[in-house]
């Protein structure tokens, strides 16, 4: 009576250390999975547009928006220098204030709305046509920077 008490005792404290630990396991394996998956998926999702990426830090997220707008200078001298430069056509010079103070008694948003419209002998964006509006400012900017 004593010995089978026993054993059956045994068995029952032996199956619930088992299943505790096939439970403890499995539970952990769960926990820590999850939690990997977790952080990456959470990391993507408050990755902010554009940042910058530290060296070591995983990137999950593709920068979209991030290409930035390039400068009014580099417009300038792929775009607008064949006209701006020589004055082709009639187009007012870089570095003739006289010309482009002349352009400015107009007001500076009529001159932005000219160069990405066009104007008379000035094409349309002047010719950069996958410039943004604002890329175009930059380079009328860079215009009228080197123009005062
Ligand atoms: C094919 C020659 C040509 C190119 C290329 C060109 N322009 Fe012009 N641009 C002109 C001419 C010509 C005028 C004068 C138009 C007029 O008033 O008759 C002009 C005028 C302008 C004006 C004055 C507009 C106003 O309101 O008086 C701005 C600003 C300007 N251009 C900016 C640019 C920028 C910025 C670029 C490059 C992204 C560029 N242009 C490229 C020919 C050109």
């Amino acid at each position: 009576m004593n010995t089978i008490m026993s054993s059956r005792l045994k068995n029952l404290v032996l199956i619930t250390i088992a299943s505790a630990v096939l439970w403890g396991c499995g539970s952990a394996d769960k926990t820590v999975n999850l939690t990997a998956n977790q952080e990456q998926q959470v990391a993507a999702r408050i990755a902010p547009a554009g940042h910058v990426s530290m060296a070591g830090q995983v990137v999950t997220m593709a920068s979209a928006g991030a290409e930035s707008a390039r400068a009014g200078g580099d417009i300038y001298a792929v775009n607008c220098v064949a006209c701006h430069s020589s004055g082709v056509a009639g187009a007012p010079k870089m570095g003739d204030v006289a010309a482009w103070s002349a352009r400015l008694e107009q007001g500076l948003e009529t001159v932005y709305t000219n160069a990405i419209n066009g104007i008379r002998g000035m094409p349309m964006r002047g010719t950069c046509m996958d410039c943004s509006d604002d890329e175009v400012k930059a380079a009328v900017d860079h215009i009228l920077e080197g123009s005062k």
